[in-house]
């Protein structure tokens, strides 16, 4: 039996995500997903907004990331998994639903995992823009797994950053990183520590996977001047920089309900004072206010920046081959006669 059109949803796959990204070129389609959601930031009121819903067990963690703006709503189903690259998994992996909030039927499906790695780094170097030092040229990257190659890319991309400083403990995912990084016009340093890797860099992004309060920074690392882009602390139980420097910090973040739960602040009072980035977008809240100021984006990932890249891949794939029609939904020719439409395709 065929389905109708109505049953129909653009299902992106991996292979499609992977050549849609091609198409339009990795640092073209994170300067485009950031200003998507630098666009939706401005508009943060008409969104619904919840904390992510996590199912947490001693392996890792699956969440559900939803929200609405009234008209679309949209979900990403993501899992945080640090122990899976020992077995030769993934630490993250997603997928994402988009729906016509009018009928409730779901207008796209799509692969995540390499749309998750554009839009944290798409977020990470947005924010950059609005906190990192003036002519900031140098990043250190810390953790240099999955998301790391993106991530500087969209700081070379965004925040004019031409020189990538590498550490991770894992010597092989330095060389691996520096390896992709090879010919996209960065300076790509390898370092044997996180002490090295913070010389001169005036951009400190860290982003380790590990399932416990890590301390990838101490205070003493942490000079005047710098901002840092704090992706990897993202789960109760997983922050990535000592205490001390949150308390020396202005302190950013996306949504603070959801950031007090899961971000570097879970280390700090409740009442702590953030500033919320949206605010910061929009004006009604100051950024980088001098150049001694040590600035902390406490990035955990909010449904805003997912429901941005999921509109903005709706849009991309529109005329061309980046997807298939999925028969997902049941469309019975007589829309309360589903049983017939059962027996009917015996
Ligand atoms: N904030 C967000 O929006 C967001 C989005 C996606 C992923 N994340 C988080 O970012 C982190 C990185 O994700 P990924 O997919 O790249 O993970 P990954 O497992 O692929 O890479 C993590 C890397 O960190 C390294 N590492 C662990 N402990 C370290 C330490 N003490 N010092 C230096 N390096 C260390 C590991 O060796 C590994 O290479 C994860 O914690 C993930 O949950 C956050």
């Amino acid at each position: 039996m065929q389905p109708s059109d109505k049953a129909l949803v653009p299902f992106v796959s991996v292979d499609n995500m992977m050549r849609l990204i091609h198409h339009i070129g990795v640092e073209r389609m994170i300067t485009e997903i950031a200003a998507q959601i630098e666009d939706d930031f401005k508009r943060w009121e008409s969104f619904d907004k919840t904390p992510r819903i996590p199912a947490h067990s001693p392996h890792g963690v699956i969440e559900l990331m939803p929200t609405s703006d009234g008209e679309a709503y949209g979900f990403k189903y993501v899992n945080g998994h640090p122990k899976n690259t020992s077995e030769g998994l993934q630490t993250v992996t997603a997928f994402g639903l988009l729906a016509d909030v009018y009928t409730g039927y779901p207008t796209l499906l799509t692969e995540m995992t390499m749309l998750t790695a554009l839009r944290t780094a798409a977020t990470s170097a947005l924010v950059g823009k609005y906190l990192a030092p003036k002519n900031a040229s140098t990043m250190a990257m810390i953790g240099n797994g999955a998301q790391s190659e993106f991530q500087c890319l969209a700081f070379k991309a965004m925040c004019g950053i031409d020189t990538v400083r590498l550490y991770d403990i894992d010597p092989a995912a330095t060389a691996k990183c520096a390896a992709n990084l090879q010919g996209t016009g960065l300076n790509v340093v390898s370092c044997r520590s996180a002490e090295e890797a913070i010389e001169g860099a005036q951009i400190i992004t860290t982003c380790t996977a590990d399932k416990k309060y890590a301390t990838i920074l101490t205070d003493n690392m942490v000079g005047p001047g710098v901002h840092i882009n704090a992706i990897g602390g993202d789960c109760p139980g997983k922050t990535e920089l000592h205490r001390d420097i949150l308390l020396r910090s202005d302190i950013f973040v996306e949504y603070p309900e959801q950031t007090r739960i899961e971000g570097e602040i879970q280390a700090l009072d409740p009442d702590h004072p953030v500033t919320e980035m949206w605010q910061v977008i929009t004006g009604q809240a100051e950024g980088r206010r001098d150049e001694r100021q040590i600035t902390l984006f406490d990035s955990v990932g909010f449904a805003i920046e997912d429901f941005s890249a999921l509109r903005y891949v709706k849009h991309a794939i529109e005329g061309t081959e980046f997807f298939e029609p999925l028969d997902m939904l049941a469309d019975p020719d007589d829309p309360r006669d589903l049983f017939g439409m059962l027996m009917r395709a015996k």
